[in-house]
Parts: C-alpha cells; structure tokens; sequence
C-alpha cells in the first residue's frame, strides 16, 4: 500500500513537472487548467494525508514560473499576483460572502471584467514614456519583452497628458491576445508553407511575444487591453472603475465591456450572460473577473499568499462532448508527413458537427493511449479545432488495444522515418501515391491553380489508375482518357481538360504557391512574385538576394533555392514549362476586387462553399474576413440557420446577403 502511494505521488509529480515546463517555458500546454487543477490537487491531498512525504522539491512547495532564456530579466516593482477560480453561481455567491464577512458592511460593489485568454504583461511609463514591457514571469521576476512590446499598435508608446499632469511611474498590467482572425489566418499561412499550427489563439500570443525577433512578434497582429494598475506613483482615481475611465483618458485601451455590479445577483447573471455569449467577441475569453471596486475595501481584504481576496475569476465550462472513436487511420501529407486522426460517431460542439479529430502526432496519441471503441472527451481547441482531450478509460471495452504506432507508411509501405525534430513519422518516398494525391490536391486547391473540376475524387482515381504521376501529367490528359472514368461523361471530361487548360495561364504567384515548396505559402509566394516578375528570374536568383527580401529571411531563402537548385525539382518545373504551363508574369496582389476593403463577416451554414473556400474568395476580392460582427462590418453573408451574428447585423443595420448574391458579386454580375 505504502508503495503505491509512493508511487503514485511521484508519478503526479513528474507529470505536474512536465505540464509546468510545457506551459511556463515552452508556451505549448497540453492539458486545460482545470485537467492541472485537478492533478495539483490530487497530489496536495496526498501530501497533506501523508506529511512525511513532503520534499522540498515537490512542485506543492514553489509558486511555479520561470523566466525563458534569451531575454533580460525585470523585477515588478508590485508583484503580479494570480487570482484563484470559481466554476458556478454557488462559488461565486461564496466569494460574495466571504467579502461581506470581512469587511462588515454589506456596503460595497464590483466590478466585473471580461477574462481575457491571452498572457498578463506590466507596462512601465516612466514621464508618460513606456520604459519596459515584461512579461508575469512568476509574479516577481518577468522576462523584459520590451521590444516586442512596442510592436502592439495597441499599446501606446507615450500617454496622452491633454495638457494635465502625468504621474512621474504608472505601471499598467493587462493582457496580450491575439484576434480570434488574426490566429485562424496565421495557422492557415503557417499550415500551408509546411509549418506546425498554433493549438489555439493563447498559445498562438505566448509564442509570438516570446519572439527573439520583434520583425516576426510585429507580423503577428497581436492586441492589448489594459485591466489594472501595478505601482503608481500617486492613484488615478478612487476606485477601480474610475481608474480605468482614467486609464481611457491616458491613451490605454480597456476593455469595452466593463461592467459595474452592485450585488453578486447581478455579477451572476453578467457572467451566464457572457459565457453564452462569447463566440460574438473576435477574441477567446475562458472567464469573467469579478473584482471589488473601492481600493481601501480591497486592502481591507488584502491576500492569501498568491492570490488576492478581492477579486475572484469565473471560469467558464470548457465546451466538451462525449462520443465514441469508431476508428483510427493514418494520412499521408504532401510532405510524407504521417498524421493520426480519429473518426469518430457525429457530434455536435459548439455550433458545428464533430466528426473528425486530429490526433496531432505518434507521440501525442501514446500520450492520451487512445485506441478504437474508446469512448473520449472532445474540446475546441480555442472554440476552432477539435481536439481530444481525454479517453473515458473507465468505458473502455474489453480486448481494446492500444494503436500501433506504425512501422510503414499505409500508401506504398515505405518504412516509416522519424523526421528532423523527431516528432513526426514520415514516409520517406517521394513517388509514394498518397503523397502524390496530397500534392496534386494542393496544386489544383483554390489558393494555388485553382482547377475547380479537379476534386478530390478525380484526383484518387487518376493517381490509382495509373494515369497521372506528376503535375505536368494533368496538362497531358485527353478528352478520351478521362471519359472512360467512373461516372464521367464526355461532357464532364471535355469540362475538367477545358479547366486544367485554362489553368496554364494562372499568375506566377499561383503557380509558386501550387508547387509546394517547402516554407512557401500563397502569401510568400506573392511577395516573391512581385519581387522577381518571371519564374527565370526567381529560379536563378541567388541565395543572398532571396535572404535580403522583406518578409522572406534566410529559412525561406535556403528552402527555395534549395528546390530550384534540386535536380528532381528542376525536371519537374521544365516539365510543366514543356507540357504548356506558362505563368503569368509579375502580376500584382490583387487590387480593386469586387470586395476591395471591405469587411465581410461569414455565418450560418454554406451550400457551395466551405469556410475556408469563401474566406479565401473575399480575400482575393480584396475584402478581408472576419469572425464578428461590428460596426465595421460592411457585409454579412448569411446561410442556413444563421444565429446571433445574424441578428446582431440586423440591429446595426448592415447590409446581409445570401450565397447566390455573394457568388454573383464576385463573378461581377452585381
Ligand atoms: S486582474 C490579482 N483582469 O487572468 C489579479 N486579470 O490571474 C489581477 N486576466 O494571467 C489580474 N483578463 O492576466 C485581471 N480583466 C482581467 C483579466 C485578467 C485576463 C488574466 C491575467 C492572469 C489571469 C489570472
């Protein structure tokens, strides 16, 4: 028994151990905090039942946090406290009384604030200057993130004085997010240029903050809003509502949806309100903050050790569902790379229908054990993508096995390679089909040649017969050969030759973007495009030129010469060129589309186009996309069983059209 128990503290520490390095240093948590919670508490409840047993270095006896290597270390000059959690109405009205116990008056009111999902920072104006920006650290000592700061055009890098007095030290804490659009659109770039997709937007702001290079943390749209004083050198007001009104009047972005409380009924029912309501927000929020508003109430409350008593934070319920892995198979990406995911029984979760979840990699499917019949835990990670979070291993039925990682590639039964960084399989074969389906399907994708009748069906069959083994294969079928295919037509076959046909002439951006080299995605390929004007230019241009191109660095710059400079790559380019592809020269970013400037929300679900396809189609129109509605929204397209987003253009009067009209706009008949 002893042992056991022995045993078992040692494994949540090690386990508790591996979560803190994944979330303070590496910025890449893989449990939710109510998963940490709940192991944290497991092992204090057996640290307090066998007293003995407490170490030292037992993660129950540290406040947890490390600075990251690389950066310079600031010491807050007021340490940056935490905050503890409640999960339902109950817990909140505890907390209420709590407050009213200590401070003997039932005199007092609150404050209630979004909980916004993305890192605390401390921002030091010294003379209305920003001085420092740092990053909580572990409440004491922050990494000194200055310069990656002053890339937030949120931030503003003076105060505004309006000619009155500014303090001598203000020092503003407040959180660094990154727009809920802003992350879908960077994991769509990084996704196509071969790179590995932030888990969700929190992540996606850590990673981009704790950039050794500023030039990046400035591309990647981050935001700020500012929730609190940390030192001061005289107060701004005399609570904290008036303080964040001063806080406005200085110049610093607060939240718009502050709202005031004058009893905890109320706080409760802003809190359900939001947590129904937050999809709305362009930007993740995982709570509410509840704080008391009078400074000489909350130092009459003071703290316990780390966290405050007169502030509390709501959480909302992670949005989960319950449903069975049917089964498991293994993709073949266009690189080789070697994907688990899990199909599982159709679900529904947080407005869309489950029915399909990545597993990541090998290592992360041991990690959960996650085997066929198993019934499991789904979450969106950051509402978007479907993640399994945990296997129900008290449903698991009888004679389950855990999954095999693989030895070979399921296509062409290569064997399996680790790659560089060791995390992902690999199937080494580059005549490999599945791997030739995936890159035909990308060629032909919407962003790239854009050949519309060149699905993925067609495609399948194609590779499977035999009939087309590279690009340049395409621009050789006939009329003759496809029509002999399954449910093809002569029609439908002359169609597809006329589309790929037409396909020759796309601009040069396209054709580099459909080419899948390595680090290049259509936003890349465009720069390049401009840059060199003709496909020649760029195949022989040196790598000390591609380094020096704004926007292209020197990992780009060795990926594209590398492939031009490939004896395979060049065949298959000359190939193309010999087989009719003639790209189109230089041709600039689109400009002056049909949506040009435009702010286009998209909600409801859609007949023709999926939600990657039509938010592709407004940026090529020039219109850029959004998830929520504003009074920026110029345009809403609304399809089948639109909601909230819907009424909400309704009252702000925007315009709202259907799918026929959009498509008709983009084809310019409107
Ligand atoms: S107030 C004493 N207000 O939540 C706690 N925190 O601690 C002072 N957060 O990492 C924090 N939105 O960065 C406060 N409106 C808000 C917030 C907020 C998000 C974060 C904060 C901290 C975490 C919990």
């Amino acid at each position: 028994m002893a042992g056991d128990i022995d045993k078992r503290i040692e494994q949540l520490r090690d386990e508790i151990r591996r979560h803190d390095h994944l979330y303070y240093v590496l910025s890449q948590p893989q449990v939710t905090d109510q998963q940490y919670d709940r192991l944290f508490a497991e092992l204090k409840q057996l640290e307090a039942d066998h007293p003995d047993r407490v170490t030292s270095d037992s993660p129950t006896q540290r406040v947890s946090g490390r600075p990251l290597e690389g950066f310079a270390t600031v010491r807050h000059a007021a340490p940056m406290l935490s905050m503890d959690n409640t999960y339902n109405a109950d817990e909140l009205s505890a907390f209420d009384e709590r407050v009213r116990k200590q401070l003997e008056t039932p005199d007092y009111d609150y404050v209630v604030e979004l909980k916004i999902d993305g890192l605390a920072i401390s921002l030091r104006y010294e003379q209305g200057v920003l001085a420092t920006g740092a990053t909580r650290g572990d409440g004491e000592v922050g990494d000194d993130v200055t310069s990656n700061i002053r890339t937030i055009k949120a931030v503003p890098l003076s105060l505004l004085s309006h000619d009155a007095h500014l303090p001598d030290v203000l020092e503003v804490r407040g959180e660094v997010y990154m727009p809920t659009s802003s992350f879908v659109e960077l994991n769509r770039v990084r996704t196509e240029a071969g790179e590995a997709p932030f888990a969700n937007p929190r992540n996606a702001a850590a990673g981009s903050l704790k950039l050794l290079d500023a030039r990046v943390t400035a591309s990647r749209n981050l935001s700020f809003f500012a929730y609190a004083p940390g030192q001061a050198s005289e107060a701004l007001g005399e609570d904290h509502y008036h303080t964040l009104e001063r806080f406005k009047e200085l110049g610093l972005p607060v939240n718009p949806h502050i709202q005031r409380a004058g009893d905890i009924d109320e706080v409760i029912a802003i809190c359900l309100g939001w947590s129904a309501r937050r999809t709305e927000l362009d930007y993740q929020i995982d709570g509410m903050v509840v704080k008391v508003n009078r400074f000489d109430q909350r130092e009459a409350l003071g703290a316990t050790g780390r966290a405050p008593r007169w502030c509390i934070s709501y959480k909302f319920p992670a949005e989960r569902a319950e449903t069975v892995v049917e089964s498991i198979v293994v993709q073949v990406g266009k690189s080789g790379a070697l994907t688990p995911v899990a199909n599982l029984t159709p679900v529904a979760l947080s407005g869309t229908t489950v029915k399909r979840a990545s597993l990541h990699n090998f290592d992360e499917l041991q990690r959960l054990d996650v085997r066929v019949g198993d019934t499991v835990l789904i979450e969106k990670a950051g509402e978007i993508i479907p993640q399994v979070v945990e296997v129900r291993e008290d449903y698991r039925k009888e004679g389950a096995e855990p999954y095999p990682i693989p030895e070979k590639c399921p296509v062409c039964d290569s064997p399996a390679v680790r790659d560089e960084a060791e995390v992902r399989l690999r199937c080494p074969n580059p005549q490999c089909p599945g791997q030739l389906k995936e890159r035909l399907r990308h060629f032909a994708g919407r962003g790239q040649m854009d050949i519309e009748r060149l699905g993925t069906s067609l495609i399948e069959q194609l590779v499977d017969k035999g009939m087309v083994e590279s690009f340049a294969d395409l621009y050789r079928l006939r009329i003759e050969d496809l029509s002999a295919l399954e449910r093809m037509g002569d029609k439908s076959a002359k169609n597809v030759v006329d589309g790929i046909e037409e396909s020759k002439t796309r601009p040069l951006w396209r054709f580099l973007a459909a080419l899948g080299i390595r680090h290049v995605g259509s936003q890349s390929a465009q720069i390049l495009a401009e840059h060199f004007g003709t496909l020649a230019a760029l195949r022989n241009a040196p790598q000390t030129e591609l380094e020096v191109i704004d926007q292209v660095g020197p990992v780009m710059a060795e990926s594209i010469y590398a492939y031009f400079h490939d004896a395979q790559y060049q065949a298959l380019v000359d190939d193309l060129l010999a087989a009719g592809v003639e790209p189109k020269a230089g041709q600039p970013r689109p400009t002056g589309g049909a949506l040009e400037g435009k702010m286009v929300v998209v909600t409801g679900s859609l007949q023709r186009y999926t939600r990657r396809q039509i938010q592709e189609a407004i940026k090529e129109a020039g219109g850029k996309a959004s998830s929520s509605v504003s009074k920026k929204t110029d345009l809403v397209v609304a399809g089948k069983d639109a909601g909230s987003k819907l009424d909400k253009a309704q009252r702000l009067g925007i315009e709202v059209i259907d799918e026929e009209q959009f498509s008709r706009i983009l084809s310019g008949e409107v």
